[in-house]
């Protein structure tokens, strides 16, 4: 293998300190425990799964999370009103609903009922808006996990040509746009590709950054990256396995090992951009809660 592998989990676990300790001089200074509303509608196995970590990493970290689990049949008007509570708590400063909802339920609407200074996530459409001018505002967690780790992987996006492949709002979109900034971590040429681009593997071949955000496994082949180039997975895909304690494996967007063959840098997966996801929310759950508290650090 030629790749060097960037260590997501370390360097998430890195950031979950620093949180860890700026959850502590928040609660030395004023009192305040950063907390965090989660809210899991229906029983979707990865879901939950997620929202289980996001929960022990805020209490690893010394903040409270308020969890919520309400059953797939929950209605529109219930789950509004959920959020108009948490909205309402001044104890609870940031709020997490779990994505993608059970059908019948409008996510749009749900995510907009949230009160964009508690949107830890960066899904609302303010914070949406802010992000596109360049303005302060909560980034959404794992697009922000991905610039932390080219930044750790020694990897500039001042002037590379950064290929993203997968154009959903949660992810591909968002970070195209990071990627393309007038800023520090930005300042990329790039190409944001989907189902309808011809021909993937041209475009990719050029990438000086690749990102994998498609959510299918192994689509990423060694033959579709440029040599030396930095690969960031974001897919987290389950792939049947009778031999796996769980039945399943995680398997990520790029099959690792060609990729790994030709890429210089090469995010895991598990173990690559998932913890910094994770890492990130916890980042601005307690930047929710300094500003909520009237204490920005
Ligand atoms: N589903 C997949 N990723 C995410 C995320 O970052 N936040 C939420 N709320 N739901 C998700």
């Amino acid at each position: 293998m030629r790749a060097e592998v960037i260590d997501g989990k370390a360097l998430a676990a890195e950031t979950r300190e620093r949180v860890r300790a700026r959850a502590a001089a928040l609660r030395e200074r004023t009192g305040v425990t950063p907390a965090l509303g989660v809210i899991l509608v229906g029983d979707d196995p990865a879901s939950r799964s997620y929202v289980t970590a996001k929960e022990r990493a805020l209490a690893e970290a010394g903040m409270r999370s308020v969890d919520i689990r309400l059953p797939a049949e929950t209605t529109q008007a219930e789950l509004l009103a959920r959020i108009a509570q948490l909205n309402a708590d001044d104890s609870v400063h940031g709020i997490l609903v779990q994505l993608p909802l059970p059908r019948g339920l409008d996510a749009e609407a749900v995510i907009r009922a949230i009160d964009p200074r508690k949107d830890v996530d960066g899904f609302t459409p303010i914070n949406v808006g802010k992000m596109l001018l360049g303005q302060d505002c909560f980034l959404p967690c794992t697009p922000h996990g991905v610039l932390r780790l080219l930044e750790k992987a020694g990897t500039p996006t001042r002037g590379a040509h950064a290929v993203v492949v997968g154009r959903s709002a949660i992810v591909g979109r968002p970070l195209a746009n990071l990627l393309a900034r007038k800023a520090p971590n930005g300042d990329a040429t790039v190409t944001l590709c989907h189902a309808a681009t011809p021909d993937l593997a041209a475009h990719t071949r050029r990438a000086d950054i690749l990102v994998a955000a498609v959510g299918r496994a192994g689509v990423i082949t060694g033959d579709m990256v440029k040599p030396g180039a930095t690969v960031i997975d974001v897919g987290v895909n389950r792939v049947a396995d009778p031999e796996a304690p769980k039945g399943y494996r995680l398997r990520g967007d790029c099959d690792f090992a060609s990729v790994a063959e030709v890429a210089g840098k090469i995010t895991p997966v598990p173990g690559g951009v998932g913890p910094m996801t994770i890492a990130m929310l916890l980042e601005n759950t307690v930047i929710a809660a300094e500003r909520a508290a009237g204490a920005p650090a």
